[in-house]
């Protein structure tokens, strides 16, 4: 299972890929979390401690060893570099690990654009193809706001997009975007999530305007979040309507995945 979390900005991505990898990891599990922000938060929603945060190497900072296996210089332009780099030790050694999730920060990685990959990319999909070889093994990546670095490189690491909406027309805007930029991409599964519902009047907004694109289910406005945030802690649990929700979810994507 490989998905990338994405949608408009501040729509809820990162809350819920952080939950969503807690969970599966819960289940037995072997999760990769991917935090594609430039802007790194994920680590927070992950519950993973201080100490563990700050001895993080983001992949983007790893540019003589990315030079070195994709025998290429990262940031060059119209170059030929390896597409197959070695990469079986970098999860021991750049991914930290805590309550059975393993987390790989990007960094600043310059976006490839829709049609080319670069050195970073090329990197970063060999490491999840080599993690990602057996059964019951889950990547979960957590993109970026909307659509700019959604592109080949993205596109080759996933099987599905998540696609978080929430009551309103931007995020629904941004949704049709995503969508359209999948198809051209080829990737053939893409889903959506309501979140920060209020009532059933906002369930039925999010159902019309997600039109043929399924919605796997919905999370409700809890502002417990909003403290659990403000605290720096994960809501894994201790915000419990909004744990079991994404646990629901959870066997949606399973079963969609599995369609
Ligand atoms: N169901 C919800 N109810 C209430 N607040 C929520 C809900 N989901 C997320 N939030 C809050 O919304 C804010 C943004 O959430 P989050 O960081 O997950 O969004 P994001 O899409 O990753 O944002 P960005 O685009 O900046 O990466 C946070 O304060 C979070 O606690
Ligand atoms: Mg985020």
């Amino acid at each position: 299972m490989k998905i990338a979390i994405t949608g408009k900005g501040g729509v809820g991505k990162t809350t819920f890929a952080g939950v969503l990898s807690r969970i599966l990891a819960e289940d037995g599990y072997k999760v990769l979390a991917v935090d594609a922000d430039p802007d790194a938060n994920l680590s927070m929603a992950l519950g993973f401690p201080e100490e563990k945060v700050s001895s993080i190497t983001p992949l983007s900072e790893l540019k003589d060893l990315i030079a070195q296996r994709t025998e290429a210089r990262p940031g060059a332009i119209g170059q030929m570099f390896k597409l197959n780099p070695k990469v079986d030790d970098i999860p021991e050694k750049y991914c930290i690990e805590h309550d059975g999730v393993k987390l790989l920060v990007m960094g600043t990685v310059k976006a490839g654009g829709s049609g080319c990959i670069c050195p970073e990319h090329a990197f970063l999909r060999a490491l999840t193809q080599h993690l990602l070889l057996g059964m019951r093994e889950a990547l979960i990546l957590d993109m970026e706001a909307g659509i700019e670095h959604l592109g080949r490189a993205t596109a080759d690491c996933v099987d599905a997009f998540i696609v978080i909406v929430e009551p309103g027309q931007r995020s629904i805007r941004t949704l049709k975007t995503i969508k359209k930029l999948a198809e051209d991409l080829g990737v053939k599964k893409i889903f959506a999530v309501g979140n920060k519902i209020r009532n059933k009047e906002e369930k039925d907004y999010i159902l019309k305007a997600c039109g043929d694109v399924p919605v796997l289910g919905f999370l409700s406005y809890d502002p417990d979040l909003v403290e659990v945030d403000r605290l720096g802690e994960t809501p894994f649990k201790t915000c419990i309507l909004y744990t079991n929700q994404v646990e629901s979810i959870k066997d949606s994507i399973l079963k969609a995945i599995d369609n």
